[in-house]
């Protein structure tokens, strides 16, 4: 099979031929692919500034967000058959199981290291096949398969605006956003659907079509941070200068959650914090129950506005897009197979 990925020994992206993997465990279900998204996390790898091959191997499959077709299922699969469409959880669970793992919560996992597939010590899926545990993957409704490469990094979304909402009191209003990426954008729609006032904040000029895309979602863009103060704030654009200038923004009682700022050294407003009942979380992947939210919201959205969030490219473009400078439609999403 086709399997595009990082060679950690030429420090290369890379299209190869490999072998496909076979069923060997009775719980283990055997995919095909069928679309791969691709995001910031591919670049940092692509710049070795995270992750690592499995062990023992120069080689590394690039892609965690995916969306596959069951084709076959080892014998002591429960619930999924061949046919079913899924979107694989990338985390997986640690052994022996740490407390969070213990309780169905790998995305809390608390081992020095976890094992992510496509970007920690676990091949990934932009590849022809891969096999999965069963109790690794979230079926799909096939209303859905459209824009279902979406689901990953929208339970990521799920999970920071879950967490956020049960931190603050009861009565958030008003959401501001950082960044008008695709997690960006899907943080405002999921606001939205939870009937916050939103406002996203990011650095295209006022006329991009991403600015005009949530206009239409009914959410306001801002290139300046201004405007009321937020009661919840999803920081989703990897600039720490934004970072502390929207937390400035937040309201007493109000809850920051922080997806992609970089470390970096400037006035943290601890006083303010204190004085207003503010928090601020770091939030990173997503669990079971982030991802059987994704697939929930993803049924509510108009599809109209995902369509138009999506730009579809063949696998050997793949290179272009994890490196290449961001283009209009936010989410770029490789077709392994039709
Ligand atoms: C993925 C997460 C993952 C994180 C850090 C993100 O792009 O969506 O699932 O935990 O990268 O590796
Ligand atoms: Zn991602």
């Amino acid at each position: 099979m086709r399997a595009f990925g990082l060679n950690y020994t030429s420090r290369q992206l890379e299209l190869r031929e490999m072998p496909e993997p076979e069923l060997e465990a009775p719980t283990e279900v055997l995919l095909r692919i069928r679309e791969v998204g691709v995001c910031g996390t591919d670049r940092e790898l692509a710049l070795f500034r995270l992750g690592f091959p499995p062990a023992g191997e120069d080689f590394l499959i690039l892609g965690h967000e995916a969306l596959a077709e069951v084709i076959a299922c080892g014998n002591g699969v429960r619930d999924l058959k061949p046919g079913d469409w899924v979107v694989p959880m990338v985390r997986r669970p640690c052994r022996p199981p740490c407390p969070s793992c213990a309780r169905g919560r790998r995305d809390l996992c608390l081992a020095p290291v976890s094992h992510e597939r496509g970007i920690c010590g676990l091949h990934g899926y932009l590849a022809g096949y891969a096999v999965d545990e069963e109790e690794d993957l979230v079926r799909v409704p096939a209303s859905l398969v459209d824009y279902a490469v979406l689901i990953e990094p929208l339970s990521v979304v799920e999970k920071a605006v879950e967490t956020a909402l049960r931190v603050h009191e009861p009565g958030a209003r008003r959401a501001l956003v950082l960044g008008a990426g695709p997690i960006g954008i899907l943080a405002a729609l999921v606001l939205e659907l939870r009937g916050l006032e939103v406002a996203v904040h990011s650095l295209e000029p006022a006329d991009h079509p991403r600015a005009a895309l949530l206009a239409e979602a009914g959410i306001a863009y801002r290139q300046r941070i201004e405007g009321p103060e937020a009661d919840i704030l999803i920081e989703a654009t990897g600039s720490a200068d934004v970072t502390f200038a929207g937390i400035e923004q937040l309201a007493p009682l109000g809850v920051a959650v922080l997806l992609g700022a970089d470390d970096a050294s400037g006035r943290f407003p601890f006083r303010k914090l204190i004085v207003g009942n503010r928090a601020v979380i770091g939030s990173v992947n997503a669990g079971p129950g982030a991802f059987a939210a994704a697939v929930e919201d993803l049924g509510r959205f108009d599809r109209r506005i995902l369509e138009r969030l999506i730009r579809r490219l063949p696998l050997e473009a793949a290179a272009q897009s994890i490196l290449g400078p961001p283009e209009v439609a936010p989410k770029r999403v490789h077709v392994v197979a039709d």
